[in-house]
């Protein structure tokens, strides 16, 4: 296996045009534009012309690719994409693909990056996955924050509308940027014109989401790569990863590095390589948060060991997820870092389910107690696990789960500062700059 990654920085050159089937990486991020996004004559030219149905319903040899390629969701849940075409493409009604570009994880830059740099290859996926399904509408939630990858989806739209080659009606809508905001019964929520809240399920929405239609909720980067399996089928995508996890994918790296971005690599990279790919580390590591604030904390002992799937962290309790790494120096605080994500996760919360009001809340309070020393560690942490077990499994959406296995992970993985803190309160690393990003409504 290849451990190639690619970097994508606004300084990086532009790479010489490529053979349209490409081996190695970059696959998504080949030969991107100096800046800004990949223009539709420079798209056909990298990728070549998507695969045209000749009339609906005809390139339903899609999902059958999409099958023997073991492509799996890359939002987050990692679920076989084809299962979720093929529960809709059986549903009773006329489908709809939504296309998730929510990103409200606030560490993830990865799918912005992708709207904003090559708009054609998620508009490939879009419609083809449409056309697959017989949908004649793909929407797509751009989170409000992602100002250049919106206009140059709405640039990309226009574009392929002059030329003729859009099969589907696309249409975009702003998505704020909360973080359960991308959830996909939220996202319903919202374009059915609600507030934009996740909703218990059953229905799923395979069988009732948009208006009511059977509906595909797949994120940018999943339909980006079925673009591709479009093009060059499943042995190809097979060629990078694992067997259980092929293919490539987009991972954003951030926290002490030479060069923290987005950066395409195969499936079971080492986090050493990912690493060494971003400049190496600037200051001496702590632990790592990966897959995201509902992800889990390793310790920077087993960064030499660790790849970078879902089998890769498994033993440490999560998966890659929507492919976020932040790395925590050693001079933060790990205790009032974790207590400050606490109270933003807790914050996060559309408020609606018992577990989030009350659980994640009170696991926040104990986690902000543990920093300042008011109480023992012992009792602190028996009462978080004993919250985190209450709430997992209770809420309307995952966010409970999520965010309660993460803080249990940190619990484990700084029981050092943790018992220092319970014993001495507040050290001298509390008052360092947070080093998580918070997005925009940071806890008080
Ligand atoms: C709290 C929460 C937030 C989520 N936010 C996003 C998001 O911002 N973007 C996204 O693509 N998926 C997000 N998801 C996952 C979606 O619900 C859904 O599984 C995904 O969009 C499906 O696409 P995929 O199969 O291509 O991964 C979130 C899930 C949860 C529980
Ligand atoms: S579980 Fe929490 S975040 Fe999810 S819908 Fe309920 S209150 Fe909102």
């Amino acid at each position: 296996m290849s451990t190639s990654s690619y970097l994508l920085t606004e300084e990086q050159a532009a790479s010489p045009p490529s053979p349209r089937r490409r081996t190695g990486l970059p696959r998504l991020l080949a030969s991107l534009p100096r800046g800004g996004a990949m223009s539709l004559a420079e798209h056909l030219s990298v990728h070549g012309e998507p695969p045209r149905p000749r009339r609906r319903r005809a390139h339903s040899g899609l999902i059958e690719e999409v099958e023997r390629a073991g492509l799996r969701g890359r939002g987050g849940g990692g679920f076989p994409t084809a299962r979720k075409m093929q529960a809709v493409a059986a549903s009773r009604g006329r489908p709809v693909v939504l296309v998730n570009a929510a990103e409200g994880e606030p560490a993830s830059r990865k799918d912005r990056t992708l709207i904003a740099r090559v708009p054609h290859l998620v508009l490939d996926g879009a419609e083809l996955a449409a056309n697959s399904l017989g949908a004649h509408e793909a929407l797509i939630g751009v989170c409000e924050s992602a100002v250049s990858g919106f206009d140059a989806l709405a640039q990309a739209i226009a574009e392929r509308e002059a030329s003729g080659l859009s099969s589907v009606a696309v249409t975009l809508h702003p998505v704020s940027s909360r973080y359960v905001a991308g959830q996909e019964s939220a996202l319903i929520d919202l374009l059915d014109g609600g507030g934009g809240l996740p909703r218990f399920t059953p229905p799923m929405p395979f069988e009732r989401g948009v208006a009511r239609r059977p509906t595909l909720v797949a994120n940018v980067e999943t339909l980006a790569h079925v673009a591709l399996i479009a093009r060059h089928g499943a042995d190809w995508f097979r060629e990078l990863g694992t067997p259980a996890e092929p293919g490539s994918m987009l991972a954003t790296i951030g926290g002490p590095l030479a060069h923290p971005g987005v950066y395409e690599l195969e499936t079971g990279t080492p986090l050493r390589a990912l690493v060494q790919a971003a400049g190496g580390l600037t200051h001496e590591p702590r632990a790592a948060l990966i897959g995201g604030y509902g992800g889990v904390w390793v310790g920077a002992e087993h960064f030499s060991q660790l790849a970078l799937s879902d089998a890769g962290l498994a033993p440490h309790g999560g998966g890659f997820g929507a492919g976020v790494v932040f790395v925590l120096d050693a001079g933060a605080c790990p205790v009032a870092e974790v207590a400050a994500l606490s109270q933003w996760l807790s914050a996060q919360s559309a408020g609606q389910c018992g577990p989030c009001v009350h659980g994640l809340h009170a696991i926040a309070e104990r986690f902000v107690q543990l920093r300042d020393g008011v109480g023992g560690n012992g009792s602190h942490a028996a009462e978080i696990h004993r919250l985190s077990a209450v709430v997992r499994g209770r809420g309307a959406c995952g966010h409970p789960d999520g965010a309660s296995r993460m803080l249990a992970s940190a619990l484990e993985v700084f029981a050092t500062e943790m018992d220092d803190h319970a014993r001495h309160g507040p050290c001298e690393r509390c008052a360092a700059p947070r080093r998580l990003p918070l997005g925009e409504e940071i806890a008080a």
